[in-house]
């Protein structure tokens, strides 16, 4: 397994470029099964994430084309020949629960595995086969599996159209729900609906193989039925997450750093957050600059929250520049039950930080010093490398297999910055 190996305390300048985001592909990918036509993304990353969920695709049917050096990948269901996600591909990403509304739709049967809980929190798909049941599948789980089918007494076998309330936001159900319900009959109204970029992005990619859908970015989205839906060439949007971690770069290690490709729509409660914590964010023709104001960070606190609310995907960051900032911030962690796990890695690192429940105090120190600290998902695994870059000595990240599922080239993108980073290849 690979480890990373960071030496702290330079400043970091230049341009960081923003790679087209991981949850706005998965999605999309997904949106591959509604059409026998070929579907063409650009702007994706190279991520281990991609390579997963092309991998359960294949299985399932579909011919992949890759083509990383250009960032393109085609997908081609002449017909979906094996409905069936294997448990094997489902327990290393869960977003694999994106294929079931897809499915259903496009030939009212597919079985699924059901993924489990993750180190994040339990994470349940509860919803997702609600809003799927409300539209007229028939459900049993058997195996470890969700084996769901539309009746032929249910429009011939077809989706229908309903009007769905989300108990509480949830991104993937949305998105799943929105998939299955533009080739279902009649007009589907999802009420609570998220509101992330990611969502507008899904809609405007599925309206562009001619879907019927309004509402997208707001909390009641309307899908009206069509009968088919064609192929199409779309461009996935920035990965907001990855801009947000980036952003945190200069604003931890000092230096002035132009995130390239992405744009401040993405940005907004960090921003706010950022300029809190006296960071300067400006909006300029190359990119998003970043430059802290004077030498000290002020304490913040934060709350996770639906978009348009602060990310918990940028939480674990924020906690790691907060560690050094000059009093007491609280973060608040609402979204996931379980998502605390880099705070004792950063206390290793000489981080003051007590948890109680889902809140974090953040007592700010003056400098953190290198230490050997272990990723434990994704969002901990960037946090480790931005408090590992602005502190004292080397740091030794181990488990990135985490960091590759969500950030491409990050060693090569900080270090065109003049971070000191390395990857240690086959390390234990
Ligand atoms: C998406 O996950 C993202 N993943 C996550 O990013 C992100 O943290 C999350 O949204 C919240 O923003 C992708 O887009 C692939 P949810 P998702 O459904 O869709 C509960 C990262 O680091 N819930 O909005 O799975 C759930 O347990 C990742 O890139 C149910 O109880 O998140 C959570 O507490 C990690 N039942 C809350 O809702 C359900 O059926 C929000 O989850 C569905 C969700």
């Amino acid at each position: 397994m690979d480890k990373i190996a960071v030496t702290g305390g330079k400043p970091l300048n230049g341009t960081i470029p923003v790679s087209g985001s991981k949850n706005a592909c998965l999605p999309l990918m997904a949106a591959s099964l509604l059409t026998d036509q070929v579907f063409s993304l650009t702007n994706v990353p190279d991520l281990a994430d991609i390579g997963t969920l092309s991998a359960l695709l294949r299985s399932l049917g579909a011919t992949v084309t890759h083509d990383a050096q250009n960032s393109r990948l085609d997908l081609h269901f002449a017909r979906i020949s094996s409905p069936l996600a294997h448990y094997d591909i489902v327990r290393k990403m869960r977003a694999s629960i994106l294929v079931l509304g897809p499915m259903l739709a496009r030939d009212g049967a597919g079985t699924v595995s059901l993924p489990g809980g993750c180190a994040i929190g339990a994470r349940p798909v509860d919803l997702h086969l609600k809003g799927l049941q409300a539209m007229g599948a028939t459900l049993d789980l058997r195996d470890g599996y969700v084996h769901a089918t539309v009746p032929r007494s249910v429009n011939g076998g077809r989706l229908r159209g309903v009007s769905f309330r989300f108990p509480f936001v949830s991104v993937g159900a949305t998105e799943n729900l929105m998939m299955a319900a533009t080739l279902a009959k009649g007009t589907t109204r999802l009420v609570n609906a998220a509101q992330e970029p990611e969502i507008v992005d899904l809609a405007r990619c599925l309206s562009g193989m001619g879907a019927h859908i309004e509402g997208a970015g707001t909390s009641t989205i309307e899908i009206e039925g069509v009968d088919a839906l064609s192929g199409t060439e779309h461009k996935v949007i920035a990965d907001r997450i990855e801009l947000g971690s980036f952003m945190i770069a200069p604003a931890i290690t000092g230096g002035d750093v132009t995130l390239a490709n992405a744009d401040m729509s993405l940005v907004g409660a960090l921003a706010e957050a950022l300029d809190a914590a006296d960071v300067s964010i400006s909006d300029t023709p190359d990119g998003i600059r970043v430059v802290r104001k004077n030498g000290t960070i002020k304490p913040v606190s934060i709350i996770t929250e639906p978009f348009p609310g602060y990310a918990t995907d940028l939480q674990a960051q924020m906690m790691a520049l907060m560690t050094l900032a000059d009093g007491i911030s609280t973060i608040e962690e609402r979204i996931f039950e379980n998502r605390f796990m880099h705070v004792p890695e950063l206390a290793r690192m000489g981080a003051k930080i007590d948890i109680n429940g889902g809140v974090a105090t953040v007592t700010g120190v003056d400098s953190l010093r290198g230490a050997p600290v272990m990723a434990t998902d994704l969002r901990a695994s960037i946090s480790l490398v931005l408090a590992g870059l602005a502190a004292e000595g080397e740091t030794v990240v181990s488990r990135v297999y985490h960091l590759d599922r969500g950030y491409e080239r990050v060693e090569e993108k900080l270090r065109a910055c003049g971070a000191q980073i390395e990857r240690i290849q086959g390390a234990d």
